[in-house]
C-alpha cells in the first residue's frame, strides 16, 4: 500500500520522541503523502513547529483558538479531510485525555471530530506506562477501534529499561499502510518470489545478477496491507518487511523452486518476480578455487529448474500465476511467446537493461492484449500490478 497523496494528519504529543516526527515527516514527503501536522502545546518544547512546516511544507496547526483557520471550523475540516489520523509519539497524557472524551486543545478536539481511523504510537517511560491508568485507557481507545503499534521494550530516555520507547519509523509506516489497506484480499492466499539468486561456485564465490528484490517486496507489502495471507519468498539482499507476513529465505534457484512449489500449492496468486539464475555450475567445490597460474579456465553450468512453469503445473495451481520476463529487445514478443510455454496467466515485461533502476515500467500482458505500463516508483509500479492481479479471473 503506497501512501502516495494520501492524506495524513500527524498528531505530534509532548514527550521526547517527538523529535522523531521529523524524520517521519521526512519519510513520508519522500513517498508523497500529503501530510498536515497538529502538535500540542507540550511538544513544542521538544521540537519547534518551524521544523514540520520545513519539512510537510504546510503550515503546522497547535492553536484551537486560531482565528483565521477557526472561522471555517478548521479542527472540523482537519478531522474530515485526513484519511488516516496517527498520533506519534502519543503520551500519557493524550490517551488519557481522548480516553475519556475531553477536548481541551486543538489535537483532543480533532480526535474527538474524527470520525475516520486512528492510529496512536505511544511513548513514554515504562511505569508511565505500565500504570493501571494507562493500561486501562489504552484498553478503552482499543475497544474503541484506535488502533495502536508499540511501544516497544528496550533503554528508555530517562535511563530505565522496559516497555515504552516508540516504535521503530518502518514499524509505524507499516501500520500506515495496514490501517489504509481496505482488506479486500482477506481469505486470499499470494506467494510472491523476489531477488536474485545466488549460484555457489565455491565457498566464497557466487553467479548473480542486479535485481533487488524491491518490486516483489513492495507486491508482497500491498497483498499483505490489502488483507492477503502473504508469503514473501526472498533471494539474498531482499529487504525485510514490517508488515504481517511470512518470508521465507532462500539463496540458490534450487532452493526458490523447492520454497516456491510448497508455498504455491492451493495458494490463490503466484507472482514470479524473482530474476532466478537459468544455469547453476554442474560442480560446486569446497573451500576457494585457485588461481595456480591459469590464464583461461573453463567451467561447466547446468540448467536450473523453471519455477513459474513448474508452479503453473502443479496439481493445485494457484488461481492466477504472473511471470516477469527481462528482456534486452523484442520485449513484447519475446514475453508473449515466454507466457504460452510456461502456461502462465499474464506476464509483465519489462527491460533488462533497466534492472536496479529506482523506477520501474513495462508491458502487462496477458490473453486480452498488451497494456503499456508507464515508469513510475516501484511501489507505485507494484500498487499497479497489484489492481491488475486483483480484478483478474481465476484459472484453475
Ligand atoms: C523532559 C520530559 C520528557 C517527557 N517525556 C514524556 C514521554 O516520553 N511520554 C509522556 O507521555 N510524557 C512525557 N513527559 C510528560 C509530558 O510532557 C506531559 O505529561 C505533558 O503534559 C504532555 O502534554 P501533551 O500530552 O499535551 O503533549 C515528559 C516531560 C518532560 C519534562
Amino acid at each position: 500500500m503506497s501512501l502516495y497523496r494520501r492524506r495524513i494528519l500527524l498528531g505530534v504529543a509532548g514527550g521526547i520522541a517527538a523529535y522523531r516526527s521529523a524524520e517521519l515527516v521526512r519519510l513520508l514527503v519522500k513517498e508523497q503523502a500529503e501530510v498536515r501536522c497538529v502538535m500540542t502545546r507540550s511538544a513544542q518544547a521538544f521540537i519547534t513547529p518551524l521544523t514540520l512546516e520545513a519539512l510537510s511544507g504546510e503550515p503546522v496547526h497547535d492553536e484551537l483558538f486560531d482565528l483565521t483557520a477557526e472561522r471555517e471550523m478548521g479542527h472540523i475540516q482537519l478531522a474530515r479531510w485526513a484519511e488516516l489520523m496517527v498520533v506519534a509519539p502519543a503520551t500519557a497524557n493524550v490517551l488519557a485525555r481522548h480516553a475519556h472524551g475531553m477536548a481541551d486543545d486543538l489535537l483532543t478536539t480533532i480526535l474527538l471530530a474524527r470520525q475516520g481511523p486512528v492510529l496512536m504510537a505511544p511513548a513514554m517511560n515504562q511505569a508511565m506506562w505500565s500504570h493501571p491508568s494507562t493500561q486501562a485507557n489504552v484498553a478503552l481507545l482499543r475497544e474503541r477501534g484506535i488502533h495502536f503499534i508499540g511501544p516497544d521494550c528496550g533503554a528508555l530516555a530517562c535511563g530505565e529499561h522496559g516497555p515504552g520507547r516508540m516504535c521503530g519509523l518502518s514499524e509505524l509506516l507499516a501500520a500506515m499502510r495496514m490501517c489504509l489497506g481496505s482488506g479486500r484480499l482477506r481469505g486470499e492466499r499470494w506467494v510472491i518470489n523476489a531477488g536474485p539468486t545466488w549460484e555457489a561456485w565455491d565457498r566464497v564465490r557466487v553467479l548473480t545478477n542486479r535485481a533487488s528484490g524491491r518490486l516483489g517486496y513492495y507486491l508482497a507489502e500491498a497483498a499483505a496491507a490489502e488483507g492477503a495471507e502473504t508469503i514473501l519468498v526472498a533471494g539474498p539482499g531482499v529487504p525485510h518487511s514490517s508488515l504481517p507476513m511470512t518470508r521465507l529465505d532462500v539463496e540458490s534457484a534450487l532452493d526458490m523452486h523447492r520454497a516456491c512449489l510448497h508455498a504455491a500449492e492451493g495458494a490463490d496468486v503466484f507472482v514470479a518476480t524473482a530474476a532466478v539464475s537459468d544455469f547453476r555450475f554442474a560442480e560446486r567445490m569446497g573451500g576457494k578455487h585457485k588461481r595456480a597460474g591459469r590464464q583461461r579456465m573453463r567451467v561447466e553450468l547446468v540448467a536450473n529448474p523453471d519455477i513459474v512453469a513448474d508452479v503453473a503445473r502443479l496439481p493445485g495451481r494457484p488461481g492466477r500465476v504472473i511471470a516477469f520476463a527481462a528482456e534486452c529487445r523484442d520485449h513484447v514478443r519475446s514475453a508473449q511467446q515466454k507466457m504460452l510455454e510456461k502456461g502462465v496467466d499474464a506476464i509483465v515485461a519489462n527491460d533488462a537493461e533497466r534492472m536496479g533502476a529506482e523506477e520501474a515500467s513495462g508491458w502487462w500482458i496477458d490473453e486480452r492484449g498488451v497494456v503499456e505500463l508507464p515508469a513510475a516508483s516501484k511501489r507505485h509500479f507494484a500498487e499497479q500490478l497489484l489492481e491488475r492481479i486483483a480484478c483478474m479471473e481465476d484459472e484453475a
